[in-house]
């Protein structure tokens, strides 16, 4: 009867919902049923009607998230970004965005973590200061080809070397190297990121 395939699909709704819930936000990492750690925004956007614990699922991979997490990640994004952002709200962040070099294709994500050292005296605290500015304007990592492992499309550092190393130097990048804060200090101001980006407006 109607009434018991309605309840077959309310029973079907229910477990789709606590095995979604056992699912990772692919944004934050955090698993679903724990909410999102960003705030539902006062304003525009519809934001009131999103909460913490309000999931999204993409149909097309499969792959879940916390809505507060999408949000903030559009949000992040440069204003030229932002109208590729609103046509393609629905498009999973597992494929290159649009600034890849294979808009639309999958990408791979090898060695994560990456743990990075810096001294800790007044320029390497400046260092890490600059480099929080350009991880959220996006410029820390991108999609290409590894110079290291020759794998396409996977996401590679973007030109501003970090020391991967502290105690050894068996890659290349670790220490000693005198030069390295100033190095870094150049690489970050040739993509727009220098000391006038921790002033405040
Ligand atoms: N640590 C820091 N920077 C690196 C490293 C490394 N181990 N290897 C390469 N780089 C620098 C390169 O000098 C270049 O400027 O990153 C830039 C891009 O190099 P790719 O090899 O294309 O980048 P990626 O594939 O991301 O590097 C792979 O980095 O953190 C490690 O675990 C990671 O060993 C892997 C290597
Ligand atoms: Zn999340």
């Amino acid at each position: 009867s109607t009434s018991s395939s309605v309840r077959r699909a309310k029973r079907q709704h229910r477990r789709d919902l606590y095995l979604m819930y056992l699912q990772d936000c692919i944004i934050c990492m955090d698993q679903l049923s724990n909410p999102s750690g960003y705030e539902t925004p006062s304003t525009e956007e519809g934001g009131q009607s999103i909460q913490p614990d309000t999931v999204g699922k993409f149909i097309k991979c499969g792959h879940t998230l916390h809505m507060l997490c999408m949000l903030a990640m559009y949000n992040n994004g440069t204003k030229c970004i932002k109208l590729y952002n609103l046509t393609s709200v629905t498009l999973c962040p597992c494929h290159q965005g649009p600034e890849h070099p294979n808009p639309g294709q999958p990408y791979t994500c090898r060695g994560f973590p990456r743990f990075c050292f810096l001294p800790d005296n007044d320029k390497g605290r400046k260092v890490l200061e600059l480099l929080k500015v350009a991880w959220m304007r996006r410029l820390i990592f991108t999609v290409g080809t590894s110079s290291t492992t020759g794998e396409p499309d996977t996401v590679v550092w973007n030109g501003i070397h970090h020391k991967t190393e502290m105690m050894s130097n068996l890659s290349g990048h670790g220490y000693p190297d005198p030069n390295y804060l100033d190095n870094v200090l150049s690489e970050l101001a040739s993509q727009g990121v220098t000391e006038d980006c921790l002033k405040p407006p």
